[in-house]
C-alpha cells in the first residue's frame, strides 16, 4: 500500500473478527515499534505484547470502561503494552555527550520517555493498516494501573503509556461520520504559516 494511503486509511477500530494473526504479521507490527526515533537514541522503552487468550482476558480486566462501548474490542488478537522508561533517558542523558548529571526533570521540554513510546505506537498503528488490519491506541485509567503491573510483572520505573489493539476489523462496522463536534479540524485552524496567527475562533 502506498504510505500516503496507509496514512489516510488510518482511523482507530475498536471492533474487531474473532480471527487469528498470523506470527509473522504479529512480528511485523512490533517490529515497526522499535524503528521508531529516540531521543538521545535511549530506546527507553519496552513493549509488552499479549496473544495468548488467557493473557489477554487478564489484560482487558484492567479496561473495563472500554468494553461496555465496544464489546468487540476483547477479539483482538493482539495487544501490545508500550511502556515507557523514565530513568533509561535520565542515565543516557547523564553521560558525557549530554552531560546533565544532575538528572533534573526539569531539563527536559516534555516527557520524551513518553514521547518515545507514544512514536512507537503509531509506527505500530500505521504497520497495521498497511497489513490490511485495524489498530486502536487507547489509555489505562490510573486507577488500573497498579493492578495491570501487579498482574503482569511490570516493575515500577515502566509507564504504561497506553495501549494497542490490533486484528480484522469487524465486517458490518458501520463507516465513521465525523459529527460536528468531532469533525477533523482543518489546516488552517491549526497550521501556522510563517508566525502563530490568531484565528477568528481563538480570540
Ligand atoms: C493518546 C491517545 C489516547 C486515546 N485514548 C482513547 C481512549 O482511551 N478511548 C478511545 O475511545 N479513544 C482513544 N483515543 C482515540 C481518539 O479518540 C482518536 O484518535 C480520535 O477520535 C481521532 O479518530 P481517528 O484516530 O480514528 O482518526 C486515543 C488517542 C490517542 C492519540
Amino acid at each position: 500500500m502506498e504510505f500516503s494511503e496507509v496514512v489516510r486509511r488510518r482511523r482507530m477500530v475498536r471492533e474487531y473478527e474473532d480471527r487469528p494473526l498470523a506470527r509473522d504479521v504479529v512480528e511485523r507490527v512490533v517490529a515497526s515499534a522499535l524503528r521508531a526515533p529516540s531521543a538521545g537514541f535511549s530506546q527507553g522503552w519496552a513493549f509488552l505484547v499479549l496473544t495468548e487468550a488467557d493473557d489477554r482476558r487478564r489484560f482487558w480486566r484492567h479496561v473495563p470502561t472500554r468494553v461496555e462501548n465496544t464489546p468487540r474490542i476483547q477479539n483482538a488478537p493482539l495487544v501490545v503494552v508500550p511502556l515507557s522508561h523514565r530513568d533509561a533517558y535520565l542515565e543516557r542523558y547523564a553521560r558525557s555527550d549530554k552531560g546533565w548529571t544532575d538528572r533534573d526533570e526539569a531539563r527536559w521540554p516534555v516527557p520524551y520517555w513518553h514521547l518515545d513510546a507514544a512514536m512507537a505506537s503509531l509506527l505500530m498503528l500505521l504497520t497495521a493498516v498497511d497489513e490490511g488490519l485495524g489498530a486502536y491506541f487507547f489509555g489505562i485509567a490510573p486507577e488500573n494501573v497498579a493492578a495491570f503491573r501487579a498482574d503482569f510483572d511490570v516493575p515500577e520505573a515502566f509507564t504504561p503509556i497506553g495501549a494497542v489493539s490490533v486484528g480484522y476489523r469487524a465486517v458490518d462496522l458501520e463507516p465513521q461520520a465525523p459529527s460536528v463536534s468531532a469533525r477533523r479540524r482543518p489546516a488552517e485552524d491549526v497550521v501556522h504559516r510563517g508566525r502563530f496567527a490568531r484565528h477568528e475562533e481563538e480570540t
